[in-house]
Parts: C-alpha cells; sequence; structure tokens
C-alpha cells in the first residue's frame, strides 16, 4: 500500500518527511519521493526502490524548506520506475496520491484533448493537472481543490502542496485512510497514526469523503458535499503498539473499513491496470491447461471465500471444483490426481486442518497452492506457490478484511486460469479486469449505509433466528452471513441458497423470522425475487440488500432494504460482502457482545 506523509513546519521539513516514511515501510513500496517548498518554489527528489537510495540522494542533493509532503509508492498504473514514482508536480503544486483513481482514463483524455502533456504513467498525473487547470480560473488552491475533488471516483488519499505557498498543505480521504496530526507551531499529514508518531500523538482521523486545509496553525475540515464540518481530536497510542483502532470503536469496523483501501491494494499486486490484463505475481509451476480437478480446503470464512471462488472457476476457466471444508477433506481419503491442483485457504496460514489438508495432497502429488494473508506462515512455507493476500494484519477474531481480499486475489487466479485454458477472451478478460478496477470504490460506497444498517441492526438484535438467502455467489455470501451473524452475536442463523427455500426452511416462515435476501442484479434475479414473494405470502419478514428499489419494483413490502449501487454482477460478492460483515458487527454492538473477542472463538485455530 503507498504511504502519504505532509508536515507544514517549523525547521528541515525533508528529514521528517524521511522519517515518516520510514515507519509507513511495513505497508511495502517499490520507490518513494519527497516534495518542498524552497523560498516559496517548488522542489523535488525521487528514487526507485527503498527508502535508503532516496535518503542517498538527499545527502547529495539536499531539499530545504519547512513544508513538504513525502510518498511511498507501491506501483498499480505504471512501472515503479522513478518518473511514475510521487510527488508529481506541475509548475503550480506537487501531489501525492494512494489508491485508485478509477476514471483516470476518462479525465486523461479530457485533459490531453486540452492541450496537457502527460509524463508519467500513472493515474495520480490527472490530479495534478485537473487542480493545475483549475487554478487558471480559480487562483485559490482550496477553491480549485474543492472543485476537482467530485470529479475524482475510486478509493483513495491525496495531499497537496503549492508553489508560493509556503502555509498551506491540502489532504483528501475517500476510502483511504487520512489523519492529520497537531504540533507547536506545525501540522502533518499521514496515512496512518504511525507516521507521525514521533512527532506527535494527537491527531484528528478524516471521515469517509472528507477534505482538510492545514496552516501551521489551524486545520479546516470540508465534508463531501463542501461544507465546512468539525472534527474531532483524539490521542493515539501508535507509538507504543503497531496497530491501533485509528477511530474505530473495534479493530473488526477499522478492518471493514480498511477494505478498500487494501482490496485496492491486492487487485494492484495482480492486475496490470494500464494492459487491463490479470498479472499474477508468481512464477506456476503448473499449466492451468493440463489441470483436470481443482480441490479447494479451507475452514470457517476461508472456505466460504472458496466457495464464491468455485462459481468463478467453473465459469471463466471451466475448470471442474471440488470443495470442502478441511476437517472433512482430509479425513475423507478422496482420491487425488496425480499433477493436478489443490488450493487452501488461510488468514492465519496455521489452521491445523488446512494445514493437514495440505499434508495429505502433497502426499497424492498435487501441486499445492495456498491464498494466505501471513507469508511467513507454515501453510505458506509448505506450498509451492503462495498467492497473498495483502490485507495487512487482521485482529478482529471474526474475519472480514481478509475474506474479501481472498475473493480479490481467487478472481484474478480464475481469471488468470480462463486464459490458460483458453475459455476467456482476451476481450472478456479486459471487461473483467475493468469491473475489478471498480470494486474499491463500490465497497467504499457501500460503508455508506452504515446508519441503516445500524438501525436494523437494532431491531434484528431481538430476534431467536435469522435466515440469510441467496443464489450465485451471493448463496457462499448467505452462509456467511449466518456465520457473522451467529458467532457475533449468538443469534442462532442460517444461510440457505434461495432454491432450497421450499425444500425445508420455508417451514420455519412466520411473522417474527427476518429474512435477509441478497439481490445482486445478476441472472438469477427474476429467481430470487420469486423466491422472496414465497417469503412474503407467509407473512416473512424480507430485509433486502440490493440495488434501491428492488422490493417495490417486485411488488412487495420489504421490513428493511440496504440499498446498493448498480453494479455488474460477476464479482459483486465482495462488495455485497460489506453490509453483511456491517450488519452482523451492529446487531453484535446493540446486544453489548464482545465484538473482537467473541466467545468460545480463537483466531488461528492451531488444533483439530
Ligand atoms: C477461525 C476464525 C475465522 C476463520 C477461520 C479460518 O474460525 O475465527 O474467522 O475464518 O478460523 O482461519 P484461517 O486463518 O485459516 O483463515
Amino acid at each position: 500500500m503507498c504511504g502519504i506523509v505532509g508536515v507544514l513546519g517549523q525547521g528541515a521539513a525533508a528529514p521528517m518527511l524521511v522519517d515518516a516514511l520510514r515507519r509507513l515501510e511495513y505497508r511495502g513500496y517499490d520507490s518513494a519521493g519527497i516534495a518542498t517548498l524552497e523560498n516559496g518554489n517548488l522542489a523535488r527528489i525521487r528514487a526507485e526502490g527503498k527508502l535508503r537510495n532516496l535518503a542517498a540522494k538527499l545527502l547529495e542533493e539536499p531539499l530545504r524548506g519547512t513544508i513538504g509532503i513525502g510518498h511511498t509508492r507501491w506501483a498499480t498504473h505504471g512501472r515503479p520506475t522513478e518518473n511514475n514514482a510521487h510527488p508529481h508536480a506541475t509548475d503550480k503544486l506537487a501531489v501525492v496520491h494512494n489508491g485508485i483513481i478509477e476514471n483516470f482514463r476518462e479525465l486523461r483524455e479530457e485533459l490531453i484533448a486540452d492541450g496537457c502533456v502527460f509524463v508519467s504513467e500513472t493515474d495520480t498525473e490527472v490530479v495534478a493537472h485537473l487542480v493545475t487547470r483549475q487554478m487558471r480560473t480559480m487562483t485559490d488552491p482550496v477553491e480549485a481543490v474543492g472543485a476537482v475533488l467530485p470529479r475524482l471516483h475510486g478509493a483513495f488519499a491525496l495531499g497537496f502542496i503549492f508553489e508560493g505557498q509556503d502555509n498551506l498543505l491540502i489532504g483528501a480521504r475517500r476510502g483511504a485512510p487520512l489523519a492529520i496530526g497537531y504540533g507547536e507551531g506545525e501540522m502533518y499529514l499521514g496515512s496512518d497514526a504511525l507516521a507521525l508518531a514521533p512527532f506527535t500523538d494527537t491527531l484528528t482521523y478524516l471521515e469517509e469523503g472528507d477534505w482538510v486545509v492545514l496552516t501551521r496553525n489551524s486545520a479546516e475540515f470540508y465534508n463531501e458535499a463542501n461544507q465546512q464540518v468539525t472534527r474531532k481530536k483524539q490521542k493515539t497510542q501508535a507509538g507504543a503498539f503497531l496497530v491501533d483502532k485509528g477511530n474505530h470503536r473495534h479493530f473488526m469496523a477499522k478492518e471493514i473499513h480498511e477494505q478498500p483501501e487494501v482490496i485496492g491494494h491486492t487487485l494492484a499486486h495482480y492486475l496490470d491496470m494500464v494492459a487491463l490484463k490479470v498479472s499474477l505475481p508468481f512464477e506456476l509451476p503448473f499449466d492451468f491447461k493440463n489441470i483436470n480437478r481443482l480441490s479447494i480446503s479451507a475452514c470457517g470464512t476461508a472456505y466460504l471465500a472458496g466457495l464464491t471462488a468455485k462459481y468463478w472457476f467453473e465459469r471463466y476457466a471451466r475448470l471442474p471444483v471440488e470443495i470442502d471444508v478441511a476437517s472433512e477433506f482430509r479425513y475423507r481419503e478422496a482420491p487425488l490426481g496425480k499433477g493436478d491442483l489443490s488450493l487452501f485457504i488461510s488468514q492465519s496460514g496455521e489452521t491445523a486442518d488446512t494445514l493437514a489438508s495440505l499434508r495429505y495432497a502433497k502426499s497424492c502429488g498435487q501441486h499445492i497452492m495456498s491464498v494466505v494473508n501471513v507469508p511467513t506462515s507454515t501453510i505458506a512455507r509448505e506450498s509451492s506457490v503462495v498467492a497473498a493476500t495483502l490485507a495487512g494484519p487482521e485482529i478482529g477474531v471474526a474475519s472480514t478484511k481478509a475474506f474479501t481480499c481472498q475473493l480479490a486475489v481467487l478472481a484474478c487466479i480464475a481469471i488468470a486460469a480462463g486464459r490458460a485454458r483458453e475459455t476467456l477472451s482476451e476481450t472478456e478478460e479486459r471487461r473483467l479486469v475493468e469491473e475489478l478496477i471498480l470494486i474499491p470504490g463500490l465497497v467504499a460506497e457501500a460503508t455508506k449505509s452504515e446508519s441503516v444498517i445500524s438501525e436494523i441492526a437494532h431491531v434484528l438484535a431481538k430476534s431467536r433466528d435469522v435466515l440469510y438467502l441467496g443464489r450465485g455467489t451471493s448463496y457462499p455470501l448467505a452462509l456467511e452471513g449466518a456465520l457473522k451473524l451467529k458467532e457475533l452475536s449468538y443469534i442462532h442463523a442460517e444461510g440457505y441458497a434461495a432454491g432450497e427455500l421450499k425444500h425445508g426452511p420455508i417451514a420455519l416462515i412466520d411473522e417474527d423470522m427476518p429474512v435477509i435476501v441478497l439481490t445482486p442484479k445478476d441472472s438469477t434475479f427474476e429467481k430470487t425475487v420469486s423466491n422472496m414473494q414465497e417469503v412474503a405470502a407467509r407473512g416473512g419478514r424480507i430485509i433486502v440488500i440490493g440495488e434501491a428499489g428492488t422490493a417495490f419494483d417486485a411488488g412487495l413490502k420489504a421490513e428493511a432494504s440496504i440499498d446498493m449501487a448498480s453494479m455488474a454482477s460477476d464479482f459483486s460478492a465482495i462488495v455485497y460482502a460489506v453490509p453483511v460483515q456491517l450488519l452482523a458487527y451492529h446487531v453484535a454492538f446493540a446486544m453489548g457482545k464482545d465484538v473482537d473477542q467473541p466467545r468460545n472463538l480463537a483466531k488461528s485455530v492451531t488444533v483439530e
């Protein structure tokens, strides 16, 4: 993940920026840079590779000035070269950016038609040119930034400084976190509290959609609608602990809200966003063409990520998939063909049953691939190919961001398999990659339903049983919804394939039974709507998670609706996971349960 820092200081800014960037190294990066204002003039130094390369350049050619921005870049659009490194600059400003500007191609074309000359391959450069162009008619940089932000789509964070303005630093947050720090006559900007820990322990976290105008003695906050707002200051413990909760009550809430950023970061690792292709970050010791069957095995939420991926592997790669929970897989003596592929999915990489299944598959002569979040884990070490999820440390016992990052990685591998097996055309791959690029922004959008979800949760918290229904990839998500609800709130919940309703669970429907129906607009949408009709006809209480108006259009009276943006259906499960997670979180919170450490559960289950 890229890292952002900014300093409006009294002394030399450059050493402070490098110091702060060092604390962001853990996020991973492949180039770095800083820009400062020397007597009001923009100056910048960037370097490929690690921070020591940047520090060496700064020794030869020190940057002066008391205001500056710095960045560690993990390449997304364009290679990790010095030219693509941030900050990006024009004669008016320098900007650093974390995340993805989804609509950068359209904006770039518009700017080129208007005479702008692009010097990098990055999406960030469109931001530099857009604000610069805006400043032709609006000389005030604050107004110019305020006018440009609504034109940017996606999940991102930004930091700006401006030529001739040595008391002005602007930051903006959409989906990727950003905090400001308060010093004595100094102000700071950072991707997280850790970056700012050497300077201050007093912070304000920007809220979703916020942007902030900093001088050495003031911070003015604006919301997405450009209205001035107030935001709370708080003390952080980031100096003492590597992971803190930011401005969230629980790690789980923080991890849910981190998803736009970590999914974007993970996708950036697996996609070539310029060529619109999947580009796996590892060599495969086998050819997907020669694989006859894929066996997937995992536990808990990771198993449900695998069940979702089954749909993708079968649809895009025409590859038969068998999947089982690892505790069954390891003992059922499944016949596994030599040279076929077994895939293991695990956040921790230490789950005992998953590891035992892996060893069994290995003994059968299978190729072993794992999708793990902890690259040093046993499962990773014992696999021949490791597909890393870049979700960062997950502290809440109930898996959230690791799950959606697993889905993102599995989607990319399924597309790569489809291309290798020639079951997916280049055009199809392009279309699917374009859909994946939109996911972080849609996930950020989905978090905005939180207040509606919290109201629904207060009602749901009084239930004894809850039923979740879905079809296609929404079926595993229905199972995940039920799993999340029961593990966090201890309310009995069941997930069902909506089509199975009439084969049993329909007997449970009465006026006390809340039924949560996942209805993305996919090929089975109409069928799912029919299942809702069946629930309604028996007096069941329907809660719809779908596009606005879904229940109304079907002539149904839903008890509540969680409105989702309209989106393509292939990977909607990644986006629909967000309301499912938030609902379980808010029900548990409303009931006063221990959200981060539910009773009887463990984060890493290293026993059978
Ligand atoms: C435990 C956790 C779950 C997790 C499962 C598998 O049950 O509470 O959140 O999904 O283990 O863990 P893994 O680390 O293998 O993904």
